[in-house]
């Protein structure tokens, strides 16, 4: 995992907090705030977006890729997590694979519990043998 700068990391903190104050979670009344930083250098926000079918519910971190994704961004630098419980954040499962379609391994995902306490894990560590392209070749 590639070392990152103790203000990169608080920079991305701050806007994943932001983009966590733009959660709509009236069902589980649990927000979460994501900030995806692309390899040319923009920041993609992404909250939680929830559904009266519970279903569809589209999580913070899957908001802030195809956000990203659609804007023809397709590598990536860096993730940032903050949410509303006393723990540290943790992808889903189907935000894990999500990632992994555009993001190497060693993608640094900074994971933030509610008071901005934070630590580091890479996707290589939350999703290890991902199935992804290459298993296709
Ligand atoms: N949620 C996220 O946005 N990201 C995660 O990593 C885990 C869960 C959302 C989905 C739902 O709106 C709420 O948190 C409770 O599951």
């Amino acid at each position: 995992m590639k070392t990152m700068h103790e203000v990169e990391i608080k920079n991305m903190l701050r806007m994943a907090k932001e983009a966590r104050q733009r959660s709509y979670a009236p069902y589980s009344h649990f927000h979460v705030g994501a900030c995806l930083k692309a390899v040319s250098g923009a920041y993609y926000q992404g909250c939680n977006i929830e559904n009266a079918a519970f279903t569809p519910t589209n999580c913070a971190e899957r908001t802030a890729m195809f956000k990203a994704v659609y804007e023809g961004e397709r590598e990536f630098e860096a993730l940032a997590i903050i949410w509303d419980g006393e723990d540290y954040a943790s992808p889903c499962g189907v935000c894990r694979q999500v990632l992994a379609e555009f993001c190497a391994p060693g993608l640094p995902v900074i994971c933030a519990n509610k008071e901005g306490d934070y630590k580091i894990v890479t996707l290589g560590e939350l999703l290890p043998a991902a199935f992804t392209k290459k298993d296709m070749a």
